[in-house]
């Protein structure tokens, strides 16, 4: 028997290179050698109030790009969150043994606690905690961003997954998940759930940096490369990305933003580019525009393919659908068979 592997990313946007780097890549990787399920998590998006409109146009979207990057949907099962109601059926079941502080002891959800609530800082000591219970203005923060973790929790163990293939931010909602499944076993003196880890193909989950200076390539953050701009959008980015007056000394440490550029480097170029801006860098000769245009190419490279297929499926209805109504049915098969016996193990069970 093949291992279970569960990923999701939240429909929030169109991919970029982070997510590349970060999750479908490793997606793409891991489908041969283990029982995959790979989904669309629209739900978890609700917890930002997306426009409707916008929000289908972001699961196509996702939908679009797990394809062009390579998920064989005859290999791996995809499938989008919301076409599963066996989730939020489980959601329920598992929210009665999840504390509320818990959860709002949970990094992620103090940060967005703070931007719904219009909170400036990010520092830990400011009592969020007491801000959410005493706020009655018009700002909430809603029960949904606070079960966040939950219901990850539940697209993960309804189907019995074991490895979960995430960037290091989502470390935490992991740690939640093994908390909740042991608890659960324990409630109820049952082996039932297996605890899952993250899994990285042994080494070091990767952080694809921003074009900015600083910190991870991230929606949020305006610094992206996605998967969907063209050449020249591309190249305009790159060029323009931040840096600093060039090395005075030889061997002279790094500052953030052209470490940041080295990083990309490495990730998209062959070993003998990067030696060669290494060096260019140390003996004080490296031109920044002749880095940013190799790096340029070099990321094309890996994204006009994948863009390439991206605009011949993203408007192939027919083909969508039909990719993600297979994947609902593998889905459903196995989240009905958990659910069935979660509802038994907790005691409710069919009179008729
Ligand atoms: N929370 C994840 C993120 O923001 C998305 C997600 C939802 C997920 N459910 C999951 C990831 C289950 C892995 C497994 O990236």
């Amino acid at each position: 028997m093949k291992e279970i592997v569960l990923s999701g990313i939240r429909a929030t946007g169109q991919l970029h290179l982070g997510n590349y780097y970060g999750a479908l890549n490793k997606f793409v990787r891991m489908q041969d050698d283990y029982n995959c399920y790979f989904f669309i998590a629209d739900l978890h998006a609700l917890t930002t109030h997306p426009d409707p409109t916008i929000l289908h146009a972001n699961v196509k979207s996702i939908l679009s790009e797990y394809l062009a990057a390579g998920i064989d949907p005859d290999k791996a099962t995809i499938f989008v969150q919301s076409d599963v109601p066996e989730i939020p059926e489980m959601y329920l079941l598992m929210n009665m043994h999840v504390g509320i502080g818990e959860l709002m002891r949970t990094a992620s959800f103090k940060d967005k606690a703070r931007k719904q609530l219009g909170i400036k800082t990010d520092n830990d000591n400011d009592d969020i905690e007491r801000e959410i219970i005493g706020n009655n203005s018009n700002k909430r923060v809603n029960a949904g961003l606070l079960t966040y973790p939950t219901l990850m929790a539940v697209d993960i163990l309804i189907h019995h997954a074991t490895k979960v293939p995430v960037g290091k931010d989502q470390e935490q909602h992991l740690e939640l998940t093994r908390r909740f499944a042991r608890r659960f076993n324990s409630v109820y003196g049952v082996e039932y759930f297996q605890e899952p880890e993250n899994f990285n193909f042994g080494g070091e989950a990767i952080k694809v940096p921003g074009l900015d200076g600083s910190g991870k390539m991230g929606k949020s953050e305006g610094n992206c490369i996605y998967l969907l701009d063209d050449e020249k959008t591309l190249r305009k980015k790159v060029m323009r990305a931040v840096t600093d007056e060039g090395p005075k000394v030889p061997n002279q440490p790094m500052a953030e933003p052209v470490a940041n550029l080295f990083t990309l480097l490495k990730i998209v170029s062959a070993p003998d580019v990067v030696d060669h801006f290494t060096e260019a860098y140390n003996n004080c000769s490296i031109r920044y525009g002749d880095l940013k245009k190799q790096l340029a190419e070099d990321i094309l490279k890996v994204t006009t393919p994948i863009r390439e297929r991206i605009i011949g499926i993203r408007n192939d209805d027919a083909y969508l659908s039909q990719v993600v109504k297979q994947g609902a049915e593998k889905a459903r098969e196995s989240a009905s068979k958990t659910l069935r016996e979660v509802r038994e193990i907790m005691g409710i069970k069919r009179f008729f």
